[in-house]
């Protein structure tokens, strides 16, 4: 297991190049399973997520072939699919259990074959995570859909002994969360293949699943409505194949803003998408943090940049649904409150136990307090450097943040960094490149290279 090393105190300042979205690509990936002609994915970024799905479409039939893109600061490489056998239908546990993302898998499948086996991808790190809504309507366009063995069995009945279509229908996806996105991205793309015309009610409204509708235009679905709570599918027959560039990834755009803040820090982002942020940057706005941008480029794809001084005011923050402040990113804010001349609130909607992190910024001087899904963070002078580790992809990421701020005796080390790679490609080079004193420790090389090692 790697571990990273890092010793705080440095501005970072520089540029970088946003990678594609891991959580655009991973249901944009699963929409191969619509169609059998050629598919291409574009700013595909290397990360360990979308290597579990790429191996989960094989086991599904799927032939992927992947162009690694050589420039570490590119927004990712390409990835080329098309399925070639239909006959194989089942997500198995071993992988659902690494990827909760490979629901994704389901809608498509059912919509095309008539039938999937999905493995009922269990409780995460962040919290319990049912699939009930998505069920609930996969089930209202006619599917048949039972658990058994820990997998889920779906099936479009026969019509007149022939194989039958999902229907189309009035389907609502609100949940006690509100939507939900990979949700609306199974229904959604299962209604592009069904009869009839599918109307989504408290669809989510997320940038990625407005990617996700894009692209199923390109391949001749009939989608409106996307980006609003109302989306209207027309089914058609069939859908051809597409060479779709995949949106930039707000969350890790947003986390390198934090990267500024926390060292008051000069970072520009080149391929940012400032539009699918606003939330993130009204916040950080308000703590003092400076922001500029082109207004006139494409706002998914501008060029921003951040300016921090030492001085952040304190906030308060709720995570919402989109185009509310992102879960995916409380983590990392809470990191940068942690140095904020006051008291910040930071409010938990959507995921209300993912406060993994809380505990281990204690352990490196942060005064946190925590009352069910609200935490009060009391701004501190400093971090201390410390051994930390977390099991969620975001807390990671928010401990690095404080990592790169802590400044004491020896370096934060954070263990376990499998889980950011899951999420953040070589963040490791990408920090070192704005400057920071970062480093990668593989333990089975330091096994090897340790004196008296055989
Ligand atoms: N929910 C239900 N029933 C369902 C589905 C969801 O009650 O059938 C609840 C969830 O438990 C949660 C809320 O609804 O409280 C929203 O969950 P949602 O379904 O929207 O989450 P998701 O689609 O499984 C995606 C991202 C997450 C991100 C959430 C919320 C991907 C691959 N994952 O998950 O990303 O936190 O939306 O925005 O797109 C991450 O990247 O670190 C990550 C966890």
């Amino acid at each position: 297991m790697d571990r990273f090393e890092i010793k705080g105190g440095n501005r970072l300042a520089g540029r970088l190049t946003i990678k594609g979205s891991k959580n655009a690509a991973l249901p944009l990936m699963c929409a191969v399973l619509l169609t059998d002609k050629p598919f291409v994915l574009r700013d595909v970024p290397e990360l360990a997520d979308l290597s579990n799905m790429e191996r989960l479409l094989r086991e599904l039939g799927v032939s992927v072939t992947r162009e690694i893109a050589e420039d570490i600061d590119s927004p990712g490489g390409v990835l080329r699919m098309q399925t070639v056998d239909e006959t194989l239908s089942h997500a198995r546990y071993d992988i659902v259990r690494t990827m909760r993302a490979s629901i994704s898998t389901l809608g498509p499948m059912l919509a095309r074959r008539g039938h999937a086996r999905v493995s009922l991808p269990g409780g995460c790190a962040i919290g319990e995570r049912p699939v009930d809504i998505h069920l609930r309507g996969l089930t209202a366009l006619g599917a048949d859909i039972i658990v058994d063995q820990g997998d889920i069995i779906a099936k479009v009945p026969l019509a007149h002994g022939k194989p039958g279509r999902l229907k189309g229908a009035r389907v609502f996806l609100g949940g006690p969360f509100g939507s939900t996105v990979l949700g609306t991205a199974n229904v959604m793309s299962a209604a592009t293949l069904a009869e009839g015309t599918t109307i989504i009610e408290c669809a989510a409204c997320e940038p990625e699943i407005v990617d996700l509708a894009n692209m199923l235009n390109a391949m001749g679905a009939r989608i409106t409505g996307h980006g609003s709570p109302r989306i209207t599918i027309e089914g058609v027959r069939e859908l051809k194949g597409v060479d779709h560039r995949v949106i930039a990834d707000r969350i890790e755009a947003g986390t390198y803003m934090c990267a500024a803040a926390i060292t008051a820090g000069d970072i520009t982002l080149d391929n940012c998408p400032v539009d699918a942020l606003m939330a993130h940057m009204d916040r950080l706005h308000h703590m003092g943090v400076t922001m500029q941008w082109d207004a006139k480029a494409d706002p998914m794809r501008a060029t921003c940049r951040i300016k921090a001084s030492r001085l952040l005011k304190p906030i308060e923050v709720t995570t919402q649904p989109h185009p509310g402040f992102p879960t995916d990113l409380q983590a990392q804010l809470m990191a940068v409150l942690c140095l904020a001349e006051g008291n910040s609130v930071i409010t938990e909607r959507i995921f209300t136990e993912r406060f993994l992190h809380v505990a281990e910024l204690g352990r490196m001087g942060a005064q946190l307090y925590r009352q069910g899904s609200t935490v009060i963070v009391s701004g501190v002078r400093k971090l201390t450097p410390a051994p930390v580790m977390a099991s969620d992809l975001r807390a990671s990421a928010c401990l690095i943040l404080a990592g790169l701020a802590a400044e004491g005796n020896g370096p934060t080390v954070i263990n376990r960094v499998y889980h950011l790679d899951r999420g953040y490609e070589k963040m490791e080079l990408r920090l070192q490149s704005l400057g920071a004193d970062v480093v990668r420790i593989n333990e089975r090389e330091e096994a090897t290279l340790a004196p008296g090692v055989a």
